[in-house]
């Protein structure tokens, strides 16, 4: 890694006054051309609305968002997301792991999926789940990380260009 990083779990009210930056981390990667729920029209203000509804989901939902920063400041999140019913207290989500294309290949990604882990384990889960773009960087990522490819959904969802992807679907038992 080239620089000292920080990796930071943030409160909900730290994630609403971090929601412009972490809207710039997220328009990169849609301006970067990854499929994580946008198209290509994203705006920054769109994105910095799509923090302040996570803020607001954090109040009541548990969810934990995890940054990385270096010395210019926020490069990197991901969030875990308890599945918040009565079945599956055991089970969480890993979501909107982005990294800002200024810091990527440095292990960031990595970096914010270990803490992601080690978060889930402190909020007594033990199996997290997820779905990313087929053939993504992120689909790399995952299976370096350990974590089992369940399958793939085909034309799951649109890419920021309108192309249909298919959607690859990742489990990891992180504890019990
Ligand atoms: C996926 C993403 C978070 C990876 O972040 P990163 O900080 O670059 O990841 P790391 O440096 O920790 O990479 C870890 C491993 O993942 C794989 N990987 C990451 N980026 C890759 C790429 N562009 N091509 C191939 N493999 C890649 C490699 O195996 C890499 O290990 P290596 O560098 O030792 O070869 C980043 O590319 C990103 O933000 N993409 C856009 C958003 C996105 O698609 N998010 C996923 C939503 S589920």
């Amino acid at each position: 890694m080239l620089q000292p990083l920080q990796i930071i779990r943030l409160s909900p009210a730290a994630v609403r006054d971090a929601a412009a930056v972490l809207g710039a981390v997220l328009k990169d990667a849609v301006d970067g051309g990854a499929s994580v729920s946008f198209m290509a029209d994203l705006t920054l203000e769109r994105a910095e609305d799509f923090w302040c509804g996570v803020a607001d989901a954090a109040d009541t939902d548990g969810r934990v968002v995890i940054t990385a920063a270096d010395a210019q400041g926020i490069l990197g999140v991901v969030q875990v997301v308890p599945a918040g019913v009565d079945n599956q207290p055991h089970r969480g989500d890993v979501a909107k792991m982005l990294v800002h294309r200024r810091g990527r290949r440095q292990g960031i990604g990595t970096a914010l999926l270990v803490a992601a882990e080690q978060a889930a384990r402190d909020l007594g889960l033990t199996l997290l789940t997820l779905d990313t773009a087929q053939g993504s960087a992120a689909e790399r990522l995952y299976i370096q990380a350990g974590w089992t490819r369940a399958g793939v959904i085909p034309d799951y969802a649109l890419m920021p260009d309108g192309v249909l992807t298919g959607t690859v679907l990742f489990y990891k038992k992180v504890g019990g």
